[in-house]
């Protein structure tokens, strides 16, 4: 979604907030601009509907001059992607310029009043009535005091944002807030800087300070940054983190895509994150920050997710059911929030997956559920994300920056981490002993080397991948943990490669998408070796009797399929039915990969995605 970048010190910013926005492109935008102020308070902009390479080229011929600046890539959701509608927005002076991340859900009646008290707009944007309101505080009862105004604007909205505010008439001040949208704020020797993800800061420093809701900052050109709450007190002790990887990690370092990378990055995610997690003692899970008997008395866990995370949600109910024998209930987090009759027990604890930390729909589910008076334990990848900082205890899955809008190396390290979960409540109720613990815990040290495994059969993906090359549709099958892989094979192929993949549980197929099938019509079934494979390659005949061209995931040596299948993606044997999801999935996330690269697609950055959903 869309993303800020602010800067003010002493080199020139619009070299910064380009970068800046370029990074910040994997969140997913249809438009982007800067406004920069002069020492002597000219404000120029620069903005235009497309991509950052496109504002780039823009800037360079009308050269932005000033050490202060704002900058944004615009994810629509009021006003089509166009020059006229992205940001940064102004007021009717041209004095006031504005970035937002977020909706204003009362723009309308603000717009309204604001028009009858003689402000002309020029967007058909939510964002615009933030200027006007600022300006009107600016010159009205917060007398000259950009802070101030600010905050007086945004006592007047309703919503969700993350504001960067420059004016023409502070230059050299640059103000920015929040609430509901992430945004941190970094000092250096050469200024200040603000962002809404630390991507952007990583370049410039490892130290970075977190905003609450509400909170005001003043950054000014020396580095100094000013916070007030919302009482307007200076905070003196702000959060902070640091931040844990190299920018390197965030670049694509010989690969010919982001995807690429992450894809290949897993193995070593799952090696840092089970690193050192055997104790003497079991699962080391300090992170959980409950005692071992408040954990026994857990009687139901609530999964709370979406997309891709829901998916890891759906797996990680069948390891807790099975290792600790806890009822699990997985819930996609846009519909919990709507479910007004949602039941709990006295123990009910919540189980929060989200990869970036700042999903919209996830953070207000888990704030019910906090509401609800449940435990909230998040499984998160961003230090520092609002769901960690929100839960009673997170568990960040160290996988690195995953840059790709499609999920990958997250998918994979979400799971285990939710398999230590699992084991840690296991030891915890009883229902497994330290050395079972222990077993499983060296099976899941297994995994690396068999995704690499699978990382090296690439080939086979590539050549399945021809199967879809003119297809406009498409079937994914899958039994038990394995129609979560399909599930989640077939959101890597429409997400990136635009092509219909509807999933199914293997047995479901007969019961209406079955009538999709004919002559040609590709089916991916993921068909491992377990207790029900033989019930999937019942289906996979069902497919072929009628004309499918079948793509299967089978389990080496697995001589049944490779007769029946045209394409087979081969995986090794896992030491346990629960980790083959975790490498199966592979073979899916490089084949949605092949299929849209073949078909000619951005795999990094596809259409209408953004990374991170801030909105509901
Ligand atoms: C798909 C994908 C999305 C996310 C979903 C939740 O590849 O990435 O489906 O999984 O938007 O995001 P997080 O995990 O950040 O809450």
């Amino acid at each position: 979604m869309c993303g800020v970048v602010g800067y003010t010190g002493t080199k020139q910013a619009a070299p910064w907030l380009l970068d800046g926005l370029q990074t910040l492109e994997y969140r997913g935008y249809d438009s982007a601009g800067i406004q920069v102020v002069s020492p002597s308070g000219n404000l120029h902009g620069v903005k235009c509907a497309g991509r950052v390479a496109a504002l780039r080229e823009r800037a360079a011929s009308a050269n932005p001059v000033g050490t202060c600046g704002i900058g944004h890539t615009r994810w629509a959701t009021h006003g089509a992607p166009t020059d006229k509608n992205a940001h940064p927005h102004l007021d009717g002076t041209g004095r006031i310029a504005v970035v937002h991340n977020g909706i204003i859900e009362n723009f309308q009646e603000l717009k309204r009043e604001l028009m009858a008290a003689g402000h002309e707009f020029r967007s058909d944007t939510d964002t615009e009535v933030i200027p006007h309101l600022i300006q009107e505080a600016f010159n009205g009862p917060a007398k000259g005091d950009l802070a101030l105004a600010v905050r007086n604007a945004a006592d007047r909205l309703e919503g969700s944002w993350a504001l960067g505010v420059i004016c023409a008439d502070c230059p050299g001040t640059l103000v920015v807030t929040r609430n509901g949208s992430p945004l941190v704020v970094a000092t250096t020797e050469d200024g200040a800087y603000a962002a809404s993800d630390v991507m952007p800061l990583a370049s410039v420093t490892s130290h970075v300070v977190q905003l609450n809701d509400y909170d005001v900052a003043t950054l000014t050109a020396d580095g100094t940054i000013v916070i007030r709450d919302r009482d307007w007190r200076v905070v003196e002790s702000p959060g902070s983190f640091d931040i844990d990887w190299d920018a390197s990690a965030a670049k694509m370092g010989g690969y010919s895509d982001f995807m690429a990378k992450e894809i290949s990055e897993q193995p070593e995610a799952i090696e840092r994150l089970l690193a050192g997690r055997l104790g003497k003692h079991g699962i080391e899970l300090d992170e959980l920050k409950l005692t071992r008997e408040e954990l026994a008395a857990v009687d139901k866990i609530v999964i709370i997710a979406c997309g891709t995370s829901y998916h890891v949600g759906l797996v990680a109910k069948a390891a807790i059911e099975r290792w600790a024998k806890v009822p699990v209930e997985v819930e996609y987090a846009s519909e919990f929030n709507y479910n007004e009759d949602y039941l709990v027990t006295d123990h009910t604890m919540c189980l929060v997956i989200t990869q970036s930390g700042e999903t919209a729909d996830t953070l207000a589910a888990a704030r019910r559920m906090r509401g609800m008076g449940c435990n909230v334990f998040a499984i998160t990848n961003v230090l520092g994300s609002t769901a960690a900082r929100e839960a009673d205890g997170a568990l960040y899955i160290q996988a690195g920056p995953e840059v790709a809008v499609a999920s990958t190396k997250a998918y994979t390290a979400q799971m285990i981490a939710s398999y230590l979960f699992a084991l840690r409540l296991a030891l915890a109720n009883g229902n497994m002993t330290p050395e079972e613990v222990e077993k499983h815990y060296h099976d899941f040290e297994a995994v690396p080397d068999l995704m690499r495994e699978v990382l090296s059969r690439r080939w086979q993906d590539k050549q399945a991948a021809r199967r879809f090359r003119d297809k406009v549709s498409s079937l994914f099958l899958g039994r038990n943990v394995s129609a979560t892989t399909a599930y989640e094979g077939a959101l890597k192929l429409k997400e990136i490669s635009y092509l219909h993949a509807e999933a199914y549980p293997s047995g479901e197929m007969k019961h209406g998408p079955i009538s999709l099938i004919e002559s040609g019509f590709p089916v991916v079934a993921v068909v491992p070796a377990d207790h029900v494979h033989d019930k999937t390659v019942s289906n996979i005949q069902e497919c072929l009797a009628r004309g499918a061209v079948v793509v299967a995931v089978a389990t080496d040596g697995d001589e049944r399929v490779a007769k029946m299948c045209q394409e087979v993606l081969w995986i090794p044997p896992c030491p346990d039915q629960l980790l083959v999801p975790a490498v199966s999935v592979i073979h899916l996330q490089l084949l949605a990969r092949y299929v849209a690269r073949d078909r000619g697609y951005d795999v990094d950055k596809p259409r209408n995605l953004a990374k991170s959903v801030t909105v509901e």
